[in-house]
């Protein structure tokens, strides 16, 4: 894993949205795999920006989401469908056909988790990943004790998880329970990880991703095994590691 260690959130958006800048110029058929959270917020900023101001130009670009809520829909302002369109898409020129997130209203959950890796398969792979981290160690919503060689699935959100997540909603109760997530495996699958990192909270789980040992207790660890992974993070989040 190569570390890049950030002076503050800024500096680390500032960062990832160039490697992200110089893979779409490179490569404007780029497929990029993409996450939710208050993580990369500042990568979507930034790349919005290079878009507004530079000209970077995504209308090649297919981008798969990690994860979807189950039951909620693609208007509901807690959908990560709308995230995606709140805080990037609906800014850039990217195709709405190009853009791929998991369909939380689905009532064919094995079709739709089928098809989803199938996306990923036909693409080779993505190009990039982005990912965050949870403060246990979670990636997307695959959770301690998970599974590494699952691909697309649905799973039930643990209370930890939960818990994190009620800032967003009204009351810890509107938290969806479930989520369709996409599996370690499909996740291994891109060609390049970018996980990003801000902030003490994040501190511990860092330090066992890189340190400690392949544990699907703390499932980012199976990153170890990416021949391509770039850890970009602040201080703060790079603290114990
Ligand atoms: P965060 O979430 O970016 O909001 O900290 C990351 C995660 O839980 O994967």
């Amino acid at each position: 894993m190569q570390i890049i260690s950030c002076v503050d959130y800024a500096d680390m958006s500032r960062k990832a949205a160039r490697i992200i800048a110089a893979q779409v110029q490179l490569k404007p058929h780029s497929a990029l795999g993409l996450a939710t959270g208050s993580t990369p917020i500042g990568t979507y900023k930034e790349l919005i920006r290079f878009h507004l101001n530079e000209e970077l130009d995504f209308s090649k670009v297919i981008t798969v989401n990690l994860d979807e809520y189950y039951g909620l829909s693609p208007e509901h302002e807690q959908s990560y469908r709308y995230f995606m369109q709140h805080n990037f898409f609906d800014h850039i020129n990217i195709s709405p056909e190009n853009t791929h997130v998991p369909d939380g209203l689905t009532r064919d959950v094995a079709k739709t988790c089928a098809e989803y890796d199938s996306i990923v398969a036909s693409l080779g792979g993505t190009d990039i990943q982005l990912l965050g981290i949870g403060d246990n160690g979670h990636i997307a919503f695959n959770e301690p004790h998970t599974y590494f060689f699952a691909q697309t699935h649905l799973v039930d959100l643990n209370e930890e998880t939960i818990k994190a997540n009620a800032r967003f909603f009204e009351s810890e109760v509107e938290v969806p329970r479930q989520a369709i997530t996409m599996g370690m495996r499909s996740i291994l699958s891109a060609k390049r990880i970018l996980l990003l990192a801000s902030g003490s909270k994040k501190a511990e789980a860092i330090a066992q991703m890189i340190n400690g040992p392949i544990d699907p207790q703390l499932p980012a660890s199976i990153l170890q095994v990416h021949p391509n992974v770039m850890v970009i993070a602040d201080e703060e989040a790079l603290a114990l590691a």
